[in-house]
């Protein structure tokens, strides 16, 4: 049985690119070509799941959304206004931690708000409760080194979340993780995300990853990347990811998509070694 999404998407996009074109200078070979006329529309409040071949620009595509690098064509707004520069109203977790390991899990979690320059009792007492929201209730004396990966995570993520940004981009955040870390660690954003009035753009080349999160999948194709495909998921909220996979539902989709997904993967040679 399936229904649509609980959450309600008004038609102005929170971002949007339009006809994008991204490339990489190199000393000595021609430019590298990342993305081309990409268009896409994130709505605000939506779970989006970026999927594509490695190397198709998915993390560029964040890069240029978070303003960290210029676009050679083509435009990118945040609601109405066109990104220009650092893009303070997103939050982004990619797959390292970057924690300082000199400092506290509660020193971690509370950088970014010391970085805006919040004093240090209400900081300290924000990033207690995001401690305590993330399971880490205890740890907040303990240095980066003495927790686990899944541990090293969910500090990132409440640094993250301390900011309260609008926008959270995920770039693959847990690849490295074990199965039962990483299923959990899932459940948990999707929580988050469906407690929160926030919007997620979440990058993986999990096919499973992006079905079981999102409400839509888009497919980006080869380099350059372009969009590919969208892809709606019209599977009922609240998920778990380890039951969802099963559903009927799901595993059409699945099907769909990665037949679409499999064309792009040969088009760039991933399966050039099979027989
Ligand atoms: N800073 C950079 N300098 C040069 N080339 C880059 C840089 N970042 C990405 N690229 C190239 O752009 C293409 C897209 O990269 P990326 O967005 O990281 O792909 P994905 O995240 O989908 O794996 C790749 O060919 C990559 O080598
Ligand atoms: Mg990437």
């Amino acid at each position: 049985m399936t229904t649509p999404s609980s959450h309600e998407h008004p038609t102005v996009p929170i971002l949007e690119l339009k006809d994008v074109k991204i490339s990489f200078p190199s000393v000595d070979a021609p430019p590298v070509l990342a993305v081309e006329q990409l268009s896409l529309a994130v709505r605000e409040h939506e779970f989006l799941a970026l999927i594509g071949p490695s190397g198709c620009g998915k993390s560029t595509i964040l890069n240029a959304m978070a303003g960290l690098i210029p676009v050679d064509a083509g435009e990118i707004f945040f609601g109405s206004q066109p990104v220009r520069g650092v893009n303070e109203r997103v939050g982004y977790i990619s797959q390292a931690d970057n924690l300082l390991p000199w400092k506290t899990v509660l020193d971690n979690v509370a950088l970014g708000l010391e970085l805006r320059g919040v004093p240090k009792k209400l900081r300290h007492a924000k990033a207690r409760d995001l401690i305590r929201s993330m399971g880490l209730s205890g740890f907040e004396t303990n240095y980066p080194h003495e927790l686990s990966g899944g541990m090293k995570k969910r500090v990132t993520i409440a640094r993250v979340l301390a900011i309260e940004p609008e926008v959270l981009f995920m770039d693959e955040p847990f690849g490295p993780l074990d199965v039962f870390t990483k299923e959990k660690l899932q459940d948990d954003i999707m929580h988050i995300w469906e407690t929160s009035n926030q919007t997620i753009v979440y990058v993986t080349h999990d096919l499973t990853e992006a079905i079981s999160l999102a409400d839509r999948v888009v497919l980006i194709s080869g380099r350059p990347g372009q969009v590919r495909g969208i892809y709606p998921v019209p599977l009922k909220r609240p998920r778990r990811v380890m039951d969802v996979k099963f559903d009927d539902t799901f595993v059409c989709l699945e099907k769909t998509i990665w037949a679409d997904l499999r064309a792009e993967l040969e088009q760039t040679g991933a399966f050039a070694d099979e027989n």
